[in-house]
Order: structure tokens, then C-alpha cells, then sequence
């Protein structure tokens, strides 16, 4: 099944549009747009992050490109045999993602990294189709609590069931997982709330779980 992408100009949530069309008189250069997703289509898992970092992903136009938590994120994702090629913090630095699909609960730019719920529910559809599109998934890891929570909705389950947590695993039916880690964010790593190899030690049973099959 295709997926559908937000279009550049989508205007479901008003106030993320208007925080565009200030970046792009103020940035012309940068993406200041909805991210798309980005990855293998034929992927066995999906990461769903937050949304786009002002300085990575809103400025590069790929997910979690150009900012700190894309470093340590793809560097688990090398670790662990998902990519292909080396991360430059550049959408042209001819990384490939192997087996592994990256995508965002919320495609814009929300201030203060904070999107409210009504821009999660205007952006979750985007979600559903990204998840129902992948035919091979088998797992899928939220980064943070809004991924976690904005994933167990567009999966049609109920929050309660599924409460987030760091390194938490659920069965969510169809020989899925639903791996979780805390945010792979400056903020998070500079606290010492997720370390290094608490990230890596969620990719290393994921890698175990998929390899597994
Ligand atoms: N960049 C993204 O694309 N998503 C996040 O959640 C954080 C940074």
C-alpha cells in the first residue's frame, strides 16, 4: 500500500503552518516543512520519533538529521546493521537505511519541540498509514512518551494497556513487538535519564527479536 505524505503546505494545524511561514522568511534555505519518512519501505522495523528538531530534521528535510538526537540515533542504527553508508548529519551524505524505517508521530516543527493534542490527532493518520504501508514490520520502537502514546492510539489500542516506560516490550498482535526507549534527546542524555547504552541495549534486543524470526 502506498503512503500518503503530508503535502509541503499542510494546513491541519494552524498554529505549526504559521511557525513554518515564519522559518521560511526567516530561513529560506532550511525545509520548513512537513518531514516525510525515511528508510526501507520493506522494513522489519519502524522508529517513530516526536517530531522534527528545529536544527535537524526542519532544517534538513530528513528525520532526525542534523541535530544531536540523530547522532546517537543513528549510530544505533549502524551498530546494529539497519544502515548502509555513513552518517554525515547531511540528507546527502548517501546513508541508506536497511531494514529499518524512521518516522515522526508528528511531520512539522511544533514550538518548544512540544506539538499539543489536537496537532497529534491532526498528524496521526499520517502515522497509521506509515505503519500500515509496511507489510514486513515486526517491530516498532517509540522514542519518548508523545511517539509512545500517539503510536498506541494510531495502532487502535488503548493507553492504559500499553503505559510507556524506557525498555518496555509489548505483543501488539500479528507477530508485532512494540519496543520503547526514552527520548534519544540532548536534554535526556546530558541528564543521564537515557545513557548511551541504554539506547544501544533497546536496539540490541530488537536486533535479537527480528533476527529471531
Ligand atoms: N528529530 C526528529 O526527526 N524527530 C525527533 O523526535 C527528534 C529529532
Amino acid at each position: 500500500m502506498a503512503i500518503t505524505e503530508p503535502p509541503r503546505d499542510c494546513d491541519r494545524c494552524p498554529r505549526l503552518r504559521q511557525f513554518l511561514l515564519d522559518l521560511r522568511d526567516e530561513h529560506p534555505d532550511w525545509h520548513n516543512a512537513p518531514v516525510p519518512s525515511f528508510g526501507d519501505p520493506q522494513a522489519k522495523l519502524l522508529v517513530i520519533g516526536l517530531a522534527p528538531g528545529m536544527n535537524g530534521a526542519n532544517r534538513t528535510g530528513r528525520p532526525f538529521t542534523g541535530d544531536w538526537a540523530g547522532d546517537l540515533l543513528y549510530a544505533a542504527l549502524h551498530k546494529y546493521g539497519f544502515s548502509k553508508g555513513m552518517y554525515d548529519a547531511r540528507p546527502d551524505d548517501g546513508l541508506a537505511l536497511k531494514g529499518a524505517m524512521i518516522t515522526n508521530a508528528v511531520r512539522c516543527l511544533p514550538p518548544q519541540n512540544k506539538p499539543i493534542g489536537a496537532e497529534c490527532t491532526a498528524c496521526r493518520p499520517f502515522l497509521t498509514d506509515q505503519i500500515d504501508s509496511m507489510s514486513r514490520v515486526k517491530a516498532l520502537l517509540t522514542l519518548g512518551k508523545i511517539s509512545h502514546d500517539n503510536t498506541v492510539r494510531a495502532l487502535g489500542l488503548k493507553l492504559k494497556d500499553y503505559p510507556f516506560g524506557h525498555a518496555k516490550r509489548y505483543d501488539i498482535g500479528g507477530g508485532r513487538v512494540l519496543f520503547t526507549s526514552y527520548h534519544c534527546s540532548r536534554y535526556n542524555t546530558n541528564t543521564k535519564r537515557l545513557t548511551e547504552d541504554m539506547f544501544y541495549n533497546v536496539f540490541s534486543s530488537i536486533r535479537e527479536f527480528i533476527d529471531a524470526d
